[in-house]
């Protein structure tokens, strides 16, 4: 049986074939994505994968609808595998955002599903780091949350040589649009032909604006003059006194696809260009109250970075670590007759916090140590007898007799 197209095998490294995926890694991944919401004081929280249709058919917009993974369920119910986490974050909020000071300061690592196109950088399932701000429509939010964004990527090693934040506005483009002329009722469509100028024929696009009372030309001249917004030059100055200034600049190309985004937005890219966007974010500031039905109407804003595109970059970026097997002792059991008594050693070992493997069934030494060695373990320890433990370490090759009781003592 083979698995779906889009969809990932995640194994042990070493790994047994190019085309699966690294278990270590995602969870390399994860451990760094917690750590740094953690510091900038973001909670975890998570929903259910599977949501009703409705959930983001009227929000998300045209794109996201046509790769939904839908179906009706055995209860006759709409239903969706989730493309994005953010209106079921809109929901949950909503739902009990009393209960919380604001500003709300949340993250997610959820597993996204979206009947995409398959190409590089883009599968139908993919694990995403959510985090978002909501209650605060100060940009002094933005600036937070970019910052977040930076420092993520920073975690892993990356550098401003190597990634760069291309910051606009929808604001920006929404009074370019109104200047222009352009009729309401073209807004998101207007909003959709400037996500796509980068994808499409400049002819196509050109087609595409005239026909809505708009010309590439003027499009482009706006893009490249790069004149940042009021909203644009605070969040620019809030991150210049961090240190972090290097990492952002303003490209009015990015406008982003999702319907919901009502201000600042932004996406992440790797510097030279080799590979889709790595993150991807922005201000939604009717969302809450669009989901709650006008019963909470609260600001927010937030990005999401998917795992695919962040280890192609990681790995052709050298900085991927090793995954060594992390076991710390191998327990050598050469006499049979002290089976039980290693069997509490290395019970007590694993109570103490240690990794420990041993011989499940009976072994010859010499296949036993073999095994100790291909698991890199730091210590091999061994019963001399029903009361005393033999400790090796291999890398000093020194060797220590110690009483049961106090071998976790010793290996600390
Ligand atoms: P998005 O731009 O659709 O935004 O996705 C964010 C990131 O997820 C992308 O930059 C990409 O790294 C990754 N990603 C998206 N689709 C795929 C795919 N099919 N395969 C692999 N990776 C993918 C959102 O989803 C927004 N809800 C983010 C957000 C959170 N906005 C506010 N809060």
């Amino acid at each position: 049986m083979e698995r779906l197209p889009g969809f990932r095998d995640f194994y042990p490294e070493p790994l047994p074939h190019p085309d699966v995926w690294s278990a270590d890694i995602r969870q390399h991944i994860f451990e760094k994505w917690r750590a740094t919401a953690c510091r900038y004081g973001f909670r975890e929280y998570d929903g259910p994968p599977l949501e009703p249709l409705e959930l983001f058919t009227t929000k998300s917009g045209e794109e996201i609808v046509g790769q939904l993974y839908n179906f009706t369920d055995k209860g006759e119910r709409a239903v969706s595998l989730r493309p994005e986490m953010t209106p079921t974050l809109a929901r949950m909020v909503a739902a009990h955002e009393r209960n919380y000071k604001k500003p709300i300061k949340w993250f997610a690592i959820p597993q996204l599903f979206r009947y995409e196109r398959q190409q590089k950088g883009r599968l139908r399932e993919h694990f995403q780091f959510n985090a978002d701000l909501i209650g605060e429509s100060d940009p002094a939010a933005d600036a937070e949350l970019i910052a977040l964004l930076i420092d993520t990527l920073r975690a892993f090693g990356l550098t401003s040589e190597d990634f760069v934040i291309r910051l606009s506005s929808r604001n920006a483009w929404y009074d370019f649009f109104k200047q222009g002329g352009g009729d309401m009722a073209h807004e998101y469509a207007f909003y959709q032909i400037i996500d796509k100028l980068e994808r499409e024929a400049p002819e196509h696009s050109d087609q595409k604006l005239r026909a809505i009372g708009f010309s590439l030309e003027a499009v482009n001249q706006f893009i490249e003059k790069g004149e940042p917004t009021v909203e644009l030059k605070t969040i620019l100055d809030n991150l210049t006194a961090r240190g972090l200034r290097d990492f952002v600049k303003i490209d009015y190309k990015v406008i982003r696809g999702l319907a919901y985004y009502t201000g600042v937005v932004f996406e992440a890219f790797d510097r030279k260009g080799e590979f889709r966007a790595i993150a991807g974010g922005g201000r939604y500031d009717n969302l809450v109250k669009l989901i709650s039905g006008d019963k909470v109407n609260l600001p927010a804003l937030g990005f999401g970075m998917g795992d695919v595109v962040l280890t192609e970059l990681l790995r052709a970026r050298g900085r991927l670590p090793k995954f060594d097997s992390p076991m710390d002792v191998f327990v050598l059991i050469e006499d049979e007759a002290l089976r039980s008594i290693s069997l509490k050693l290395i019970h007590d070992l694993r109570a103490a916090g240690y990794a420990v493997e041993y011989p499940l069934t009976p072994a010859k030494p010499d296949k036993q140590f073999k095994r100790a060695m291909d698991l890199k373990v730091a210590h091999t320890a061994r019963m001399d007898n029903d009361a005393y433990v033999r400790i090796r370490n291999l890398k000093t090759r020194e060797e220590v007799v110690t009483g049961l009781a106090d071998t976790a003592n010793h290996l600390s």
